[in-house]
């Protein structure tokens, strides 16, 4: 019988990049997605980036851009790196948009309406500088337990202890470096402590809905009681403001969640989707639509105790599962900048293929808690000898016979002695596996029978049948078992190896696989050429892919002191000097020595402004990735203010100051121009950012 389900990854927060860790996370939900459609189920799979709250909001203030423009900028980002690790959503949307603030009104109202909301004054640290109220992670002060500086306002980073950042000793904001003030507001909370929420809570988190594990934890939780949940933070926020309190605004995991309800609410416009057949309370238990979110264990609280809590006093349908995977280790270790496991998704598709780490990351792959380790020797070593040494090789072994004997045609099955009914029997036992997420166990059982068809091959020796004219038949008909083998573990891989899969169905000349597939083989059936299909993983472009995540210490830019060289924007002391006297330079040349004492910086623009009384020059603020400059820069002629602000442009960092009439001129920004026009600003290629040398 044919299933409705929908499925979810948790948002990714729009202010940083998709690493590797996050993969763990969408590939796991991807592969199940992918099975559950080659089961003939109709499942959706919607997502979309998390984009509310402080922390976006200072950063795009920081860049000089709107919030809006960052989470439009880091959207193509996140989806440029799902694309390339073949997620294959079905919506990708953003919480930032009409759906997801609907939905966030109307859970609202109603929670409003059962009573559940209730408003409260609270008192908390406030930036009498930037005027707002301080989250947490934007105190710092000195730890009340062991005395550590510059530690944050929740928890210290060098003894451990968690605290209230009104405990910390000299406490400063972290946004503008002023002492704060408490201060008194009005905050909106969700009445968890109310004992009816407590008891259907304690009803709702049993396994299967949440894992055992997951369930303890729970329990746990809720035996300690909880309390009422602030949904309010004040003006300014980047968020949704809240429909009856002016200058309030829903707490980013307020409506991160119901992202959910609006990424599948885009999708169902787009594909003509009943809606409510999956999110009513109702119409869902008439009609057995299913609900599962996967996540990781870090968000386990919002999604097993607050999103099931909203949801059911909204009148709306509770998931049917929560997913929880554990975290990604690299090498044993948490991932670390300065070691560069700290692996981006970009760095990553740059050097190595998105399917290797997919049949990597689904070989570990458990339904449980437990972190999962990514060690890169093992990590070259599994997919070299499992998937080109024993997957590919099967169909290299046996092609080319194929084709050059037999016009590429395939041909007859032998009746007895063939691994294929093994093969084919194994089709229910690899989907149980992967319904319960035991995606270990079932690539397992998925390179064993690989195991059987190499050695059906090895019997055999077709190379050697190749050279006896009288055993043409038993030719055609080994390699012909070959490539059904290899057709069926490639449709028992396909949720794993999405592409591969294509390339093979290509090549065998068929319709997409699914699992009812599983029953049929391929006989007298013309395929392609074979051609290579996936190569072995060089160890080499493994560690180019972690020199290019090892953060290099970037020096504040100075100017270049006499003595020293810059490299790689490390100081190194200079070499001894040479006994050979300097070569001569030609007139008009200069050395790499004359080049290297002008400082090019790339720079953002955050300001840019007419100069009263000039009429060629803009006022500019540059940002060098933390320091600020002024410029007055001659390119009024060609530029209209507001159409730089955000862009990136390279100047000259250690050019002296320059009292103008207008102000002091702090540098130079670069623009060319001739006869034909300009000035034109120098614009740096993408992956450029503030501060960076150029050289
Ligand atoms: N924005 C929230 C989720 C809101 S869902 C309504 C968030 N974002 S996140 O970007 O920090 O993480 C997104 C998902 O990736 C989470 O499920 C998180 O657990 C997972 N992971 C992030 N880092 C991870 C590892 N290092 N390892 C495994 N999963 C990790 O949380
Ligand atoms: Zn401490």
């Amino acid at each position: 019988m044919s299933r409705r389900i929908l499925v979810t990854s948790a948002l990714p927060y729009a202010n940083g990049a998709i690493h590797l860790g996050h993969l763990v996370e969408y590939i796991q939900t991807d592969i199940w997605v992918r099975f559950q459609k080659m089961r003939g189920h109709e499942c959706w799979y919607a997502c979309a980036d998390d984009t509310h709250g402080t922390p976006i909001m200072l950063r795009a203030e920081k860049e000089g851009i709107t919030p809006e423009q960052l989470i439009a900028r880091v959207w193509h980002e996140h989806k440029r790196d799902f694309d390339g690790f073949l997620i294959g959503f079905d919506h990708y949307g953003s919480t930032n948009s009409e759906e997801t603030r609907a939905h966030a009104h109307a859970i609202y109202a109603r929670l409003k309406a059962a009573g559940l909301i209730e408003v409260r004054a609270i008192e908390q640290f406030y930036d009498p500088v930037k005027q707002m109220f301080l989250p947490d992670r934007f105190i710092k002060g000195e730890c009340p337990k062991c005395h550590a500086k510059d530690q944050y306002g929740d928890a210290c980073e060098v003894c451990g202890a968690a605290y209230q950042p009104t405990e910390l000793i000299e406490p400063y904001s972290a946004v503008s470096g002023a002492k704060p003030v408490r201060k008194t507001s009005d905050h909106y909370f969700f009445r968890l402590s109310d004992p009816q929420l407590a008891g259907f809570l304690r009803d709702w988190t049993r396994p299967p809905r949440v894992q055992e594990e997951a369930a303890n934890k729970l329990r746990e939780w809720l035996d300690a009681g909880l309390t009422d949940w602030d949904i309010s933070r004040d003006a300014p926020y980047f968020g949704f403001e809240i429909p009856d309190a002016p200058g309030k605004y829903f707490y980013v995991w307020l409506d991160a969640p119901i992202g959910y309800l609006g990424s599948f609410q885009a999708l169902a416009t787009r594909e003509g989707l009943d809606f409510d057949a999956y999110w009513d309370a109702e119409r869902a238990a008439a009609e057995g639509t299913e609900v599962y979110h996967f996540i990781g264990k870090d968000i386990l609280y919002f999604h097993a105790l607050f999103w099931p809590a909203m949801l059911h006093y909204a009148g709306l349908r509770t998931p049917t599962g929560v997913f929880c995977h554990g975290f990604l280790t690299v090498n044993g270790q948490k991932m670390s900048k300065s070691r560069g496991t700290f692996i981006t998704a970009e760095s990553y598709l740059r050097h190595l293929n998105p399917e290797w780490l997919r049949y990597y990351f689904a070989a570990k792959l458990t339904p449980t808690l437990e972190d999962i380790d990514l060690n890169l020797e093992d990590f070259v070593a599994r997919v070299n000898s499992d998937l080109v040494g024993k997957f590919v090789n099967i169909a290299s072994r046996a092609a080319g016979f194929i084709t050059k004997r037999f016009d590429g045609r395939l041909g007859s099955l032998p009746a007895h002695d063939t691994p294929l009914p093994a093969l084919q029997a194994a089709a229910e036992a690899i989907a149980a596996h992967y319904e319960a997420r035991e995606y270990g166990k079932a690539l397992r059982e998925i390179m064993a029978l690989a195991d059987l068809a190499n050695q059906y091959v090895d019997q055999h020796k077709p190379w050697e049948m190749a050279k006896q004219p009288d055993r043409e038949a038993e030719l055609h008909q080994v390699c012909t078992v070959a490539i059904n083998t290899f057709r069926l573990l490639t449709l028992y891989l396909k949720p794993v190896l999405p592409r591969l899969a294509t390339q093979v169905e290509a090549f065998l000349n068929i319709p997409p696989l699914t699992w009812a597939d599983a029953g049929q083989l391929l006989t007298e059936h013309l395929i392609q050429p074979y051609q290579h299909l996936m190569t072995r993983v060089d160890p080499k472009a493994v560690e180019a892919m972690l020199a290019d995540n090892r953060e290099s210490l970037v020096p504040p830019p100075a100017p270049v002191r006499h003595g020293e060289h810059q490299q790689h924007g490390v100081v190194t002391k200079a070499a001894e000097p040479s006994a050979l006297p300097p070569a001569q330079p030609a007139e008009g040349v200069i050395s790499i020595d004359d080049f290297a004492k002008i400082d090019l910086r790339v720079a953002r623009i955050v300001a840019a402004e007419h100069v009263a009384g000039a009429d060629k020059l803009l006022r500019l603020t540059l940002d060098l990735g933390g320091e600020r400059r002024t410029v007055f820069a001659g390119i009024k002629s060609t530029y209209a203010p507001e159409s730089l602000v955000g862009r990136l442009t390279v100047m000259v960092a250690n050019l002296a100051p320059r009292k103008m009439k207008f102000g002091l001129s702090e540098g130079m920004v670069l623009a060319a121009s001739d006869e034909r026009g300009g000035p034109f600003l120098l614009a740096p290629d993408s992956g450029a950012e503030p501060g960076m040398r150029v050289k």
